[in-house]
Protein backbone atom coordinates (compact mmCIF):
# COMPACT_ATOMS: atom_id res chain seq x y z
CA UNK A 1 0.00 0.00 0.00
CA UNK A 2 1.49 3.76 -1.01
CA UNK A 3 1.67 5.82 2.20
CA UNK A 4 1.79 8.88 0.11
CA UNK A 5 0.03 9.77 -2.67
CA UNK A 6 1.57 12.80 -4.39
CA UNK A 7 -0.77 14.77 -6.16
CA UNK A 8 -0.66 17.71 -8.30
CA UNK A 9 -2.88 20.37 -9.00
CA UNK A 10 -3.49 22.30 -12.14
CA UNK A 11 -6.45 25.07 -12.45
CA UNK A 12 -7.16 25.66 -15.64
CA UNK A 13 -8.79 29.16 -16.01
CA UNK A 14 -8.08 31.91 -18.12
CA UNK A 15 -9.17 34.76 -15.48
CA UNK A 16 -7.42 32.91 -12.50
CA UNK A 17 -4.12 32.86 -15.07
CA UNK A 18 -4.06 36.82 -15.60
CA UNK A 19 -4.71 37.82 -12.36
CA UNK A 20 -8.31 38.73 -12.42
CA UNK A 21 -10.19 36.23 -10.25
CA UNK A 22 -8.67 34.33 -7.26
CA UNK A 23 -8.35 30.47 -7.76
CA UNK A 24 -10.76 29.29 -4.98
CA UNK A 25 -10.83 25.83 -6.36
CA UNK A 26 -7.42 24.45 -6.65
CA UNK A 27 -7.10 25.60 -2.52
CA UNK A 28 -10.16 23.63 -1.71
CA UNK A 29 -8.83 20.77 -3.83
CA UNK A 30 -5.22 20.76 -1.44
CA UNK A 31 -7.61 21.19 1.61
CA UNK A 32 -9.60 18.38 1.23
CA UNK A 33 -6.88 16.11 0.34
CA UNK A 34 -4.80 17.02 3.53
CA UNK A 35 -8.03 17.26 4.81
CA UNK A 36 -8.60 13.33 3.83
CA UNK A 37 -5.01 12.54 4.36
CA UNK A 38 -5.07 9.25 6.83
CA UNK A 39 -8.67 8.41 6.18
CA UNK A 40 -8.26 6.71 3.81
CA UNK A 41 -6.74 3.57 3.97
CA UNK A 42 -4.18 5.04 6.38
CA UNK A 43 -3.00 6.57 2.66
CA UNK A 44 -1.43 10.22 3.24
CA UNK A 45 -1.98 12.65 0.55
CA UNK A 46 0.88 15.38 -0.50
CA UNK A 47 0.71 18.22 -3.04
CA UNK A 48 3.64 18.40 -4.67
CA UNK A 49 2.73 20.46 -7.79
CA UNK A 50 0.54 23.43 -7.95
CA UNK A 51 0.07 25.96 -10.93
CA UNK A 52 -2.56 27.74 -12.89
CA UNK A 53 -2.73 27.79 -16.67
CA UNK A 54 -5.50 29.22 -19.16
CA UNK A 55 -7.66 27.46 -21.44
CA UNK A 56 -4.96 26.58 -24.27
CA UNK A 57 -4.64 23.62 -25.48
CA UNK A 58 -1.20 23.35 -25.98
CA UNK A 59 -0.28 25.05 -22.51
CA UNK A 60 -2.34 22.70 -21.19
CA UNK A 61 -0.89 19.63 -22.68
CA UNK A 62 2.87 21.11 -21.70
CA UNK A 63 1.87 21.25 -18.51
CA UNK A 64 0.78 17.88 -18.19
CA UNK A 65 3.49 16.13 -20.41
CA UNK A 66 5.78 17.88 -17.62
CA UNK A 67 4.50 16.46 -14.89
CA UNK A 68 3.88 13.35 -16.06
CA UNK A 69 7.15 12.45 -17.41
CA UNK A 70 8.31 8.53 -16.99
CA UNK A 71 10.51 9.48 -13.50
CA UNK A 72 7.37 11.79 -12.35
CA UNK A 73 6.92 11.72 -8.60
CA UNK A 74 3.84 12.97 -9.07
CA UNK A 75 0.84 9.94 -8.70
CA UNK A 76 -2.19 11.81 -9.55
CA UNK A 77 -2.39 15.03 -11.61
CA UNK A 78 -5.58 16.55 -10.72
CA UNK A 79 -6.90 19.21 -12.86
CA UNK A 80 -9.86 21.81 -12.32
CA UNK A 81 -11.81 23.77 -14.88
CA UNK A 82 -12.67 23.93 -18.82
CA UNK A 83 -14.54 20.75 -18.91
CA UNK A 84 -17.85 22.59 -19.61
CA UNK A 85 -19.42 23.85 -23.12
CA UNK A 86 -18.05 27.06 -23.45
CA UNK A 87 -15.97 27.75 -26.59
CA UNK A 88 -12.49 27.65 -24.60
CA UNK A 89 -13.26 24.60 -22.75
CA UNK A 90 -10.48 22.21 -23.99
CA UNK A 91 -9.29 20.73 -20.72
CA UNK A 92 -10.23 17.22 -21.90
CA UNK A 93 -9.13 17.00 -25.48
CA UNK A 94 -5.48 18.20 -23.96
CA UNK A 95 -5.89 15.37 -21.51
CA UNK A 96 -6.65 12.90 -24.11
CA UNK A 97 -3.79 14.21 -26.31
CA UNK A 98 -1.44 13.05 -23.75
CA UNK A 99 -2.78 10.14 -21.76
CA UNK A 100 -1.22 6.18 -23.26
CA UNK A 101 -5.22 4.58 -21.42
CA UNK A 102 -8.24 5.97 -20.52
CA UNK A 103 -9.78 5.46 -17.46
CA UNK A 104 -14.07 5.91 -18.65
CA UNK A 105 -15.15 4.07 -15.37
CA UNK A 106 -12.88 7.24 -12.84
CA UNK A 107 -15.59 9.56 -14.79
CA UNK A 108 -18.53 7.55 -15.22
CA UNK A 109 -18.04 7.57 -10.89
CA UNK A 110 -17.79 11.10 -10.47
CA UNK A 111 -21.07 11.89 -13.14
CA UNK A 112 -23.11 9.34 -11.65
CA UNK A 113 -22.24 10.48 -8.10
CA UNK A 114 -22.68 14.29 -9.45
CA UNK A 115 -26.21 13.61 -11.15
CA UNK A 116 -27.45 12.64 -7.95
CA UNK A 117 -26.65 16.44 -6.94
CA UNK A 118 -27.16 18.60 -9.99
CA UNK A 119 -28.37 17.70 -13.23
CA UNK A 120 -25.63 20.13 -14.08
CA UNK A 121 -23.58 17.18 -14.20
CA UNK A 122 -24.25 16.34 -17.79
CA UNK A 123 -22.44 19.87 -18.37
CA UNK A 124 -19.15 18.54 -17.74
CA UNK A 125 -17.03 16.60 -20.15
CA UNK A 126 -13.84 15.16 -18.20
CA UNK A 127 -11.98 12.19 -18.74
CA UNK A 128 -9.15 10.32 -17.15
CA UNK A 129 -6.50 8.35 -18.09
CA UNK A 130 -2.79 7.36 -17.59
CA UNK A 131 0.60 8.70 -18.97
CA UNK A 132 3.31 6.89 -17.87
CA UNK A 133 3.08 6.16 -14.24
CA UNK A 134 0.61 8.82 -13.32
CA UNK A 135 -3.07 9.24 -13.48
CA UNK A 136 -4.73 12.13 -14.88
CA UNK A 137 -8.32 13.08 -13.49
CA UNK A 138 -10.09 16.04 -14.49
CA UNK A 139 -12.54 17.66 -12.00
CA UNK A 140 -15.17 20.85 -12.98
CA UNK A 141 -13.93 23.76 -12.10
CA UNK A 142 -15.85 25.34 -9.91
CA UNK A 143 -15.00 24.57 -6.09
CA UNK A 144 -18.81 22.76 -5.47
CA UNK A 145 -18.09 20.71 -8.76
CA UNK A 146 -14.43 20.19 -7.66
CA UNK A 147 -14.50 19.03 -4.54
CA UNK A 148 -17.83 17.02 -5.02
CA UNK A 149 -15.97 14.97 -7.28
CA UNK A 150 -12.95 14.78 -5.60
CA UNK A 151 -14.99 13.29 -3.28
CA UNK A 152 -15.94 10.53 -4.92
CA UNK A 153 -12.52 9.39 -6.45
CA UNK A 154 -10.31 9.58 -3.32
CA UNK A 155 -11.28 6.14 -2.23
CA UNK A 156 -9.18 4.86 -5.34
CA UNK A 157 -6.79 6.77 -5.50
CA UNK A 158 -4.24 4.71 -2.90
CA UNK A 159 -4.65 1.62 -4.73
CA UNK A 160 -4.41 3.74 -8.68
CA UNK A 161 -1.35 4.72 -7.08
CA UNK A 162 0.01 0.97 -6.21
CA UNK A 163 -1.06 -0.47 -9.33
CA UNK A 164 0.75 2.31 -11.05
CA UNK A 165 4.37 2.44 -9.42
N1 LIG B 1 -20.45 18.35 -10.88
C1 LIG B 1 -20.77 18.41 -9.58
N2 LIG B 1 -20.60 17.33 -8.82
N3 LIG B 1 -21.25 19.55 -9.01
C2 LIG B 1 -21.44 20.68 -9.77
O1 LIG B 1 -21.86 21.71 -9.19
N4 LIG B 1 -21.25 21.73 -11.99
C3 LIG B 1 -21.46 21.45 -13.40
C4 LIG B 1 -20.57 20.35 -13.95
N5 LIG B 1 -20.26 19.33 -12.98
C5 LIG B 1 -21.11 20.64 -11.15
C6 LIG B 1 -20.60 19.43 -11.67
C7 LIG B 1 -21.39 22.63 -14.26
S1 LIG B 1 -22.48 23.88 -13.86
C8 LIG B 1 -20.57 22.73 -15.34
S2 LIG B 1 -20.73 24.04 -16.43
C9 LIG B 1 -19.62 21.66 -15.64
O2 LIG B 1 -19.36 20.87 -14.49
C10 LIG B 1 -18.30 22.10 -16.28
O3 LIG B 1 -17.57 22.95 -15.42
P1 LIG B 1 -16.16 23.54 -15.87
O4 LIG B 1 -16.27 24.04 -17.28
O5 LIG B 1 -15.87 24.63 -14.89
O6 LIG B 1 -15.13 22.44 -15.79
Amino acid sequence: MTSSVKCAILTVSDRCSRGETEDKSGPAIRNLLIKSSGSSNSSVFTVVKEDCVPDEANIIEDKLREWCKPDSIVNVVLTTGGTGFAPRDVTPEATLRVVDKTCPAITTAMTEASLRVTPLAMLSRSVSGIKNSTLIVNLPGSVKGATECLQVVLPCLPHASDLLA
